[in-house]
């Protein structure tokens, strides 16, 4: 059975940075197919991937509404639109995308979303590891349009206010009844190690500290030169980082 690992986190602290690092761990490893999520409404996945989406969930969605008087005699709703969300799958060596983007039209899409969900349920089969990259609302698990989390990383960056912005994501999620057999911490964008005042608040978290990822000048020249972070070289810090933190819970 797939491993779903959902990233979670406030607004820049380094979410999709670390998913697109894991996903490049997971390559590494031969651990592929991979099936990369974006859940993000304002997604940035797929660049920091290198693969370029052409379709999201919700233009599909759209399309789908728009198509409904067109499904060819005798084809069910459920199979026209799975053809259509398969169509949405961008791929590249390893990966495979998918974009939920965000609702395109008006009014209730309750029927589209139970096949979104039977679809995403019986696509993950596909893959070992499904990686969600999140917004902080936890949307489409709270919607149940993903169907579980197998391990939840919290992302934060190195402030006080950072790990009680992720304590109270925990709270967050606890109230989405969902069942997280495991939740993890990754701290990125240290500058010397966790501060013993960091280190102290960890304790009431409620999530294992993986790991730290430091501030990584290589991850700024991609950025600078518009370039997918999983570019970045095995000997560079934040690389090396993601190797260890991979070590402890893949
Ligand atoms: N270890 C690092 N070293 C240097 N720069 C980093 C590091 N981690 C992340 N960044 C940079 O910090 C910025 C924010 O990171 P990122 O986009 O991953 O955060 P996010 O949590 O996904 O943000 P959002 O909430 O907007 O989706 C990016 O410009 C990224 O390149
Ligand atoms: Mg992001």
């Amino acid at each position: 059975m797939s491993k779903v690992i959902a990233i979670a986190g406030k607004g820049g602290s380094g979410k999709t940075t670390v998913a697109a690092l894991l996903i490049r761990e997971l390559q590494i490893r031969g651990k592929v197919p991979v099936l990369a999520i974006d859940a993000d409404p304002v997604a940035c996945l797929g660049p920091f991937l290198g693969i370029k989406a052409e379709k999201t969930i919700g233009t599909v969605e759209q399309e789908f509404q728009n198509a409904r008087e067109k499904i060819p005699p005798g084809m069910t709703k459920a199979s026209y639109l799975e053809i259509l969300l398969n169509g949405a799958i961008a791929e590249k060596k390893g990966v495979d995308l998918l974009v939920m983007g965000r609702p395109e039209g008006q009014g209730c899409y309750c029927s589209v979303h139970n096949m979104l969900r039977e679809f995403i349920e019986k696509l993950s089969a596909n893959y070992p590891y499904l990686v969600v990259d999140n917004e902080a609302g936890m949307e489409h698990f709270s919607r149940g349009t993903i169907p579980r989390i197998d391990q939840l990383i919290l992302v934060s960056d190195p402030s006080r206010r950072g790990i009680k912005s992720a304590q109270a994501l925990v709270r967050l999620i606890g109230e989405l009844e969902m069942k997280i057999p495991e939740y993890f911490l990754i701290v990125d964008r240290t500058r010397s190690g966790l501060p013993p005042e960091i280190r102290a608040d960890l304790n009431g978290l409620g999530a294992k500290l993986l790991g730290v990822i430091p501030e990584d000048q290589e991850i700024t020249g991609l950025d600078l030169k518009d370039l997918p972070v999983t570019e970045i070289k095995n000997e560079s810090a934040a690389a090396q980082a993601v190797s260890g933190i991979c070590d402890q819970f893949l």
